[in-house]
């Protein structure tokens, strides 16, 4: 394992589109792991494979105690509203408030490719929706309402 660069958001690869990802190979359990690593040691709650430069649709959350490792994730029905501070370890010094659903269900597969669908609310669907931004190129400061201090 090992710790990965995070990719900044100055960077033009940031707002790349991430490829579907089809070989659930040793490659994956590796990338997922390092992402892990680097999530953890940057005291972040979630990390998407383009943040460490490797354009594929994975991204992984740990937040309310909670880990999740998301493969090609879709979101297949979103409930509600909720809005909060974020920020993201790809947007240094920024931190504000963006609307997000209160609850969503997630289509996505394991590292393993065996596909799952989960429900997730409050934090925790802030995360996902957040991190799933990312394998298209989205930021939250393209969807902040307004700036924290
Ligand atoms: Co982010």
């Amino acid at each position: 394992m090992a710790l990965r660069n995070i990719v900044y958001s100055s960077e033009p690869l940031i707002r790349k589109k991430s490829k579907v990802i089809t070989d659930f190979d040793e490659r994956l359990d590796i990338l997922l792991e390092d992402m892990k690593e680097t999530m953890r040691k940057n005291e972040g709650v979630g990390l998407a494979a383009v943040q460490v430069g490797v354009l594929k649709r994975a991204v992984v959350i740990e937040a309310c105690g909670q880990y999740f490792e998301l493969i090609n994730p879709v979101i297949l029905n979103s409930e509600g509203t909720q809005t909060g501070p974020e920020g993201c370890l790809s947007v240094k010094n920024v931190s504000g408030d963006v609307v997000r659903p209160y609850k969503v269900t997630i289509n996505a597969q394991t590292r393993y490719g065996d596909n799952m669908v989960l429900t997730l609310e409050g934090m925790l669907a802030v995360v996902a929706c957040h991190e799933i931004d990312h394998l298209d190129g989205i930021l939250f400061i393209d969807k902040m309402i307004e700036k924290r201090d």
